[in-house]
C-alpha cells in the first residue's frame, strides 16, 4: 500500500455521541513524514478524529495506534508525551501572557523537570529558564513571529495568533503535529506563508495532519488526502486524485469553480 509504515493508524474507528454518530467504522493512516490531509463538510467528524487522538475521547469503537502502540484509552497528558501536539479549530492561547511566554509554557508541559528543577535549586532553575528562553525565541523565529516576541498573545493578529499555536505545540517536541484549520482568518499572503511553514515542519523531521477547509493550500501541501462526508470517509488518494473524485465533488468540493 504505502511506502512508509503509518506513525499513526485509526482502525475502524466509530464516535457516538448520544443518537450522533460522528465518525462511522472509519480506517486511517498517517505515513511518518508525510503531510496527511483531512478534509470534509461541515459537521463531518474531523475535529473529533482529532480528539480521539488526543485522548479527549475514547472511541466508541475500533482504536488507534501510535509509532505501533495503542494510544485509545490513554488520557491527554499521556498521548502528549509519547509525542503528540495540536493546535485548535478555536484558537486558544495564554491572552495576557507574550508570545514568548505562550512557547515557553508550552516546553513546560513537556517536562515534569521544570517543577522538580525549581524544587531542588534555583541555579538549575535559571538555566533552563534561559535555555527556554532560546528554544522559545528559535520556534518564534520557525513560525516567523519573533517582531511579537513580547506582544502579549491577546495583542496579535489572528494570523500571527495561529502561528504562535503552531509554534507552541512545536514546543513539546512532537513527532506528529496535528493542526485543526491553521488557516482560518488568514488573508492569502499569510496562507501562502503558511504553506512555506507546513513544508518546512514537516522537513525537520515532524509528520502533519491538517485538518482544512482552504482547498488551495491542501492540493499545495499535501502529500495525501482523506476525505469525510457524514462520519464516513467516503477518499483517501493523493490530491489530484481526490480534487477528480465525483463522489468528493458531489459531498463537498461541488462544481471545479467553487473548489477554491
Ligand atoms: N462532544 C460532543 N457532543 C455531542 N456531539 C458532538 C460532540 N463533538 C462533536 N459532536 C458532533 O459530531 C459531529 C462532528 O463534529 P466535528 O466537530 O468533528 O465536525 P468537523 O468536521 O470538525 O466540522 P467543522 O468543519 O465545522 O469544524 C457534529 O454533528 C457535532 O455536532
Ligand atoms: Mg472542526
Amino acid at each position: 500500500m504505502t511506502e512508509s509504515a503509518a506513525l499513526l493508524e485509526l482502525r475502524t474507528v466509530t464516535q457516538q455521541f448520544g443518537g450522533v454518530t460522528a465518525l462511522s467504522e472509519v480506517d486511517l493512516g498517517v505515513p511518518e513524514g508525510a503531510i496527511f490531509a483531512l478534509i470534509g463538510p461541515n459537521g463531518a467528524g474531523k475535529t473529533t478524529v482529532f480528539n480521539l487522538i488526543t485522548g479527549v475521547y475514547r472511541p466508541t469503537a475500533g482504536s488507534l495506534w501510535f509509532g505501533g502502540a495503542k494510544i485509545s484509552g490513554k488520557r491527554p497528558h499521556e498521548v502528549a508525551r509519547v509525542g503528540i501536539a495540536r493546535t485548535f479549530q478555536n484558537i486558544r492561547l495564554f491572552d495576557n501572557m507574550s508570545a514568548l511566554e505562550n512557547v515557553m509554557v508550552g516546553a513546560d508541559a513537556r517536562h515534569d523537570s521544570s517543577v522538580v528543577g525549581a524544587a531542588l535549586g534555583l541555579r538549575r532553575h535559571r538555566r533552563e529558564e534561559r535555555d527556554g528562553r532560546e528554544r522559545g525565541m528559535q520556534l518564534l523565529d520557525l513560525v516567523g513571529i519573533t517582531r511579537v516576541a513580547e506582544d502579549t498573545a491577546k495583542g496579535l493578529s489572528y494570523g500571527d495568533q495561529r502561528r504562535l499555536e503552531i509554534a507552541r505545540a512545536l514546543a513539546t517536541q512532537p513527532r506528529l503535529l496535528l493542526l485543526d484549520e491553521p488557516a482560518a482568518g488568514m488573508n492569502p499572503a499569510e496562507k501562502e506563508q503558511l504553506g512555506v511553514l507546513i513544508r518546512k515542519i514537516r522537513d525537520i523531521g515532524v509528520t502533519v495532519f491538517l485538518i482544512e477547509h482552504d482547498m488551495g493550500l491542501v492540493m499545495q501541501v499535501s502529500d495525501r488526502v482523506a476525505v469525510l462526508d457524514f462520519g464516513q470517509k467516503i477518499a483517501d488518494d493523493t490530491p489530484s486524485a481526490v480534487r477528480t473524485d465525483p463522489r468528493v465533488i458531489e459531498a463537498y468540493l461541488g462544481a471545479p469553480a467553487d473548489a477554491t
